[in-house]
């Protein structure tokens, strides 16, 4: 399985970077202008220093890579975090950078694409925005974590959280379910 991540300049950076580490296979990193900054403000990292998490870091502006072209096949894009701005582009067909094309390629060849929107509160635009890119496909997934398995840390409520990513990306269990252990054992 090959998944393109894109981390945009929403706060979270961490859910992107802990996502390179989590997805199976190929994964291909892209960070926007804004999620650099973020980045090094958070987390205190460089796009360079994502490669040890991955299997390529591409450059937001070049849209000459052979990502730009439906034509190289990958399975899935996920951005993580994504801003409100980055889905507005994504919702109005926008694809002006590496990051709005791969997601725009993902809607057209109908490959999976997530989007993990984090921002708060939200306007009727991004709700309209978000409804907008559902109906064409996308799995929109608000970056919101969940207390149910008991995290005791922060670390572990972002796994908790990018596990769940990691499923709707690749559409197979990943970390723990709630009570799973008491479903009888897939054999299929
Ligand atoms: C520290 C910081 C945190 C931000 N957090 C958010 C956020 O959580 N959600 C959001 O939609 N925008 C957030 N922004 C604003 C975006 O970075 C801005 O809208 C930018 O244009 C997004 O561009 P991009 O989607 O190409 O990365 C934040 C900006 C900064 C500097």
């Amino acid at each position: 399985m090959r998944t393109v991540v894109v981390i945009t300049g929403a706060s979270g950076s961490v859910y992107g970077v802990e996502l390179l580490r989590r997805l199976p296979g190929e994964r291909f990193a892209i960070v926007t202008k804004w999620g650099k900054v973020v980045l090094k403000e958070e987390m205190g990292l460089s796009t360079g220093d994502l490669g040890a998490h991955c299997d390529g870091v591409f450059s937001d502006e070049d849209l000459a890579s052979p990502l730009s072209s439906g034509s190289n096949p990958f399975d899935a894009v996920v951005v993580l975090p994504a801003s409100a701005d980055f889905l507005a582009k994504v919702a109005a067909g926008i694809s002006d950078s590496l990051g709005t094309r791969v997601s725009h390629i993902a809607l057209k060849e109908r490959r999976r694409l997530v989007i993990g929107l984090r921002e708060s509160p939200l306007t009727g635009i991004a709700l309209d925005n978000a409804a907008r890119v559902s109906r064409e496909g996308a799995i929109v997934m608000p970056v919101s974590p969940f207390f149910y398995l008991k995290p005791d840390s922060i670390e572990r409520l972002v796994g908790d959280f990018v596990d769940r990513v990691v499923q709707a990306t690749t559409g197979r269990p990943m970390g723990e379910g709630w009570r799973r252990g008491e479903l009888p054992a897939d054999d299929s």
